[in-house]
């Protein structure tokens, strides 16, 4: 007998998604087990026993896993396809890997930088579930100066709409006449958030950055440019 794991774990496991995403494929009426429709987020299935598919297409398990860092440029989506045909993070790495790769977390269409990406469904739900608190650095590119206050409000936490932000650590860079770049060091991932709390305080963001998800670095990566996680930064950002 295979073992037995929750349908989206096992949906998960093929690469196809991440168990978050997998759930809401379930939900939502993608998802067929056996031929027949299956709903219930609580169905198990058995591997090697059960054929699964999504959309109509049967899920494999996927052999070999991928574990990528990728350094986004601006403009492109943080998803596995777009429903306009815009360029994806995934476009940039499938012409060199074929693999069934999808973005971990995302960044903004107009945000540069640090994007992980993988064909492994647990490694996605390890990183971005809430309780593992993983920090993401940014450096924000400012229009003008900005103040100590207001410095020391964002390592505070601030009111950003109807939440207040977790206590950031930030670091004034540079600052010219007209610009000031900052970096910000947050853990938590609401949707802009970085942009959001700089514009509560009454900023623009001209550019923003990912250089770092944990202790994992961008380093000296070139833009649009990708490579493999080394086996220590896999096992770190897994053991978190
Ligand atoms: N915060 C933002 O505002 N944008 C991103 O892309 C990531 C974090």
């Amino acid at each position: 007998m295979g073992e037995i794991v929750r349908l989206q774990k096992y949906i998960a496991m093929c690469g196809a998604a991440s168990r978050r995403h997998a759930e809401q494929f379930i939900t939502s009426g993608r998802v067929k087990v056996d031929g027949k429709l299956v709903c219930e987020l609580g169905t198990k299935v058995e591997i090697g026993a059960n054929r699964v598919s999504l959309d109509g297409k049967e899920l494999e398990l996927e052999k070999k896993k991928y574990y990528i860092m990728l350094n986004k440029p601006y403009g492109y989506i943080s998803a596995v396809k777009d429903q306009f045909e815009r360029e994806t993070v995934v476009d940039l790495v499938k012409e060199e890997l074929n693999a069934n790769l999808h973005p971990v977390g995302r960044l903004d269409y107009d945000t540069e930088g640090l994007i992980l990406l993988t064909n492994d469904g647990d490694f996605t739900y390890h990183i971005t579930h809430p309780k593992h608190n993983v920090g993401k650095t940014y450096i924000a590119t400012l229009k003008g100066g900005i103040t100590i206050k207001h410095l020391a409000a964002l390592r505070r936490g601030i009111k950003v709409e109807d939440y207040k932000t977790s206590p950031a650590e930030v670091d004034l860079l540079d600052s010219v006449p007209g610009q000031s770049r900052v970096q910000i060091t947050i853990h938590e991932g609401k949707n802009r958030q970085v942009r959001k709390m700089f514009e509560s305080l009454g900023y623009t963001v001209t550019a923003l950055e990912r250089i770092a998800i944990g202790k994992v670095e961008i380093g000296n990566l070139a833009r649009g440019r990708w490579r493999h996680l080394t086996s220590y930064e896999i096992s770190y950002l897994m053991g978190r």
